[in-house]
């Protein structure tokens, strides 16, 4: 038996978007910029695929940049503006302090250049609240980035108010919606934002294609220069098979949302209830509500959470720590750690996400055998067995 509840990390590729995809890369091997039959063939393909994954998010197809992935469109977001609006002036950023590094990473980057860097906290759920962004915020700040759902706790912000605020001071306002696509709806005009990250890995879609959606007249400059590809925004031959494969799995985000998203909420809330029933010690991290239906982080008194992922996993079931891991020693995560949560609940807890295909047996399957893996560990732990 294995069970994959780590759908927040990678989901396998719809059967339908592998089928599609490889067809395409048969097929449709022209160059989408060629003037000819088989460019144009491959042009029409990304067309396609643009207007399914605008669909998916309430834009227009003109306003989907396709990228490498959510990596890539972060970067994009953060650079793009950061290049485009320096001459204006404003030389400040402003984000949070549980964004993926995605975000982090690049912002390090930026202060390193000069950019001045402020970091909102979130409060102990995990939500940044509106008056710390009105607080920080100048007229001389270029970006607010405000992630969508988190990646660890799969908490929602409250993008729309937040985006009002950094409009009011004349700032541009992203959101990495790489974990609410599909999850949640997602409308780019209703959250009033003017660029928003997404990547098709996360829904069923293939590794390696994602998009920025640059509201029309937002000001971004191109991170990688070249040919004319993307209207200018974005130079490279496009990846036509993976972009028809996110075009799809868009689609069928698109259909089976709503449906989908009440069975893992279901699916979800019993998991938890029965891990707080049945195992003494646990606790649910992060706010209930607002919340991607999928995710859940669950701390365990007592237990290091990589032991428990490796006990977990020679048991079948495949789950997260949700933070890095190198060389063996757990890094607690900086998204509970900014929650201001304690160091024991901090390097406690493992991110459950769940998705299609996951089933009551597989949650019941969980429930069965986690209360005994947590108690031999707790043993082994009390015991001195393991340093
Ligand atoms: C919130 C968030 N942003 C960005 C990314 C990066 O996306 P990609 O893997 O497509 O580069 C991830 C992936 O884990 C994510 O969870």
């Amino acid at each position: 038996m294995r069970i994959y509840f780590d759908h927040n990390a990678t989901t396998p590729v719809d059967p339908s978007v592998v089928e599609l995809m490889a067809r395409v890369l048969r097929e449709e091997f022209g160059n989408a910029s060629s003037v000819h039959h088989f460019g144009q063939r491959a042009k029409a393909v990304l067309d396609e695929a643009r207007s399914a994954v605008a669909a998916l998010i309430a834009a227009e197809p003109s306003e989907i940049v396709f990228t490498s992935g959510g990596t890539e469109a972060d970067n994009f977001a953060l650079r793009g503006v950061a290049e485009a609006l320096e001459v204006t002036g404003r030389k400040h950023l402003i984000t949070t302090s549980i964004e993926h590094e995605a975000i982090l990473n690049t912002l390090k980057v930026l202060a390193r250049r000069g950019w001045q860097t402020t970091s909102l906290p979130v409060d102990a759920d995990g939500i940044v609240k509106p008056e710390t962004l009105a607080e920080a915020i100048t007229d001389r700040t270029a970006l607010v980035s405000v992630m969508h759902a988190n990646n660890e706790i799969g908490t929602i912000q409250p993008i729309g108010e937040l985006a009002r605020i950094a409009h009011s001071r004349g700032a541009l306002f992203h959101t990495d919606a790489v974990q609410s696509v599909a999850k949640v709806p997602v409308d780019t005009r209703a959250l009033g934002v003017d660029l928003l990250s997404m990547s098709a890995h996360k829904f069923y879609g293939p590794k390696g294609a994602g998009a920025l959606f640059i509201k029309r007249g937002a000001r971004v400059s191109a991170i990688l220069t070249g040919g004319k590809h993307e209207r200018n925004r974005r130079a490279g031959t496009e990846n036509v098979p993976a972009i028809a494969g996110f075009g799809a799995a868009a689609t069928l985000a698109g259909r089976k949302l709503d449906v989908e998203a009440s069975r893992l909420r279901a699916l979800r809330d019993r998991l938890e209830e029965g891990v707080l029933a049945r195992v003494p010690g646990t606790a649910i991290n992060g706010a209930r509500e607002p919340r991607v239906p999928n995710t859940t982080n669950i701390s365990v008194d007592g237990v290091e959470a990589e032991s428990l992922l490796i006990a977990l996993d020679l048991e079948g079931i495949a789950v997260s720590t949700g933070s890095a891991c190198s060389s063996g020693t757990l890094e607690p995560s900086h998204v509970l750690r900014a929650m201001g949560l304690p160091t024991h609940r901090t390097q406690n807890s493992i991110r459950i996400s769940l998705g299609a295909g996951n089933t009551d047996a597989e949650v019941d399957y969980l429930l069965g055998k986690l209360p005994a893996v947590v108690t031999k560990l707790r043993s082994l732990t009390r015991t001195g067995t393991r340093g």
